[in-house]
């Protein structure tokens, strides 16, 4: 059974609640999820997943350091990472306030990895934003996300 790693740094618990709402829609699918805290990923198991999403709360519209750290880390697989699929969400405080900016930072290092990313042309088209604590619609986007994730691992298993 194909297997995704949903990976996050939180510190005040938004970003693991949407993370959480991922795994949802991913076992919805019939998809193994692993969700784990973004310290206690192991580089070299992340060449045991099929799918990697990766959530970060939006700090100056960027990525919190911790995830970069994992990222800049993970150079050590560079290149065997191709082919898997890859998303990203994050939660900030404001519209306007930088997330969409978090998001891309986090599929660009994703697409340096060769990985592939679904975007999407009628939810949140970069990847499930909210604002604070995940509302209704943010957990929609969000459970979404782990379905089409899981949806598109399914296809290219
Ligand atoms: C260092 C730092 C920088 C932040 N920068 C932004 C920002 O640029 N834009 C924004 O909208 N919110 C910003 N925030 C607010 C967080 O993104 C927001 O509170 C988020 O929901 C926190 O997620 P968490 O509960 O998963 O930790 C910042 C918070 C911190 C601590």
């Amino acid at each position: 059974m194909p297997n995704i790693l949903v990976a996050y740094y939180s510190r005040g618990g938004n970003t693991k609640k949407m993370a959480e709402e991922i795994k949802e829609g991913i076992e919805q699918e019939n998809v193994s999820c692993v969700i784990k805290p973004i310290a206690e990923v192991k580089i070299e198991k992340l060449l045991s997943y099929d799918g990697i999403v990766i959530g970060s709360p939006t700090y100056y519209g960027d990525m919190a350091a911790e995830v970069k750290k994992l990222l800049d880390e993970s150079v050590k697989l560079h290149g065997q990472l191709e082919s898997k699929v890859g998303a990203a969400f994050t939660s900030s405080k404001n519209i306007g306030g930088g997330n969409e900016t978090t998001i891309l930072a986090i599929l660009k290092a994703m697409l340096v990895h060769g990985m592939i990313i679904q975007g999407n042309s009628s939810g949140d088209h970069y990847g499930p934003v909210s604002i604070g604590s995940p509302d209704e619609r943010a957990q929609k986007q969000s459970f979404q996300l782990g379905k089409r994730v899981a949806q598109l691992v399914k296809r290219l298993s």
